[in-house]
């Protein structure tokens, strides 16, 4: 439960599936998340695709509502799957939609951190670094230590999405101190 002047932090989860072993992560996050984080994730499987034709007059209402969710946000977490070896389209999608129209990047300025998780053994690292390149570009300050490649991801959670694994929970409430270490000495707002 987050206490009432908690920061505001924006999960975006890269996967859309239903059962996403990425989404369980999310939501194992917001469970262990310290009282002065309040932990929300914002859906990106309505976007459209971006198109910059459509970016200032004829912006679809879902980019619109996104980008505000974003610029509202005090910071802003990452927990995506890996897709050949980089992250989903959607993902991708996402974060284009908000760093528009040029000259309006919602990102800017956010502190940020990324979660990977992965049945693969390497946890997503591909995915973790390739959004880090994005995200340089998009003056998102993302903290690098602890990092989080999560792999065995698929063993993590039992029937009911529950995290199971007591080494990961520490880890994650571990990594959320550090990000709220890092958000603090990073905000610009
Ligand atoms: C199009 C596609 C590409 C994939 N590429 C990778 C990959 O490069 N590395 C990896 O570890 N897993 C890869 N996977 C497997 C995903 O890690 C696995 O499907 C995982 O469960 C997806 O995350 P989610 O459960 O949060 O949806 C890929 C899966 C799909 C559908």
């Amino acid at each position: 439960m987050s206490q009432r002047n908690a920061i505001d932090v924006v999960v975006v989860v890269g996967s859309l599936r239903k059962d996403s072993i990425n989404r369980k992560v999310a939501n194992a996050l917001i469970e262990v998340a310290p009282p002065e984080l309040d932990l929300s994730i914002a859906e990106i499987g309505q976007l459209p695709l971006y198109n910059q034709d459509a970016d200032n007059d004829h912006a679809p209402a879902e980019w619109t509502a996104f980008r505000q969710r974003i610029k509202a946000a005090g910071a802003v977490l990452f927990v995506t799957p890996e897709y050949n070896r980089s992250v989903p389209g959607a993902l991708k999608n996402a974060i284009d939609v908000a760093s528009r129209p040029y000259g309006k990047n919602n990102w800017s300025g956010k502190p940020g951190a990324v979660v990977s998780a992965s049945p693969g053994g390497i946890g997503g690292f591909g995915a973790n670094h390739h959004l880090r390149q994005s995200l340089v570009f998009l003056n998102v300050p993302a903290m690098q230590q602890p990092e989080a490649y999560i792999g065995g991801a698929d063993k993590l959670f039992d029937e009911n999405a529950k995290l199971v694994n007591d080494g990961t929970r520490k880890f994650l409430q571990d990594f959320l101190a550090a990000f709220s270490a890092w958000i603090k000495a990073n905000a610009t707002a």
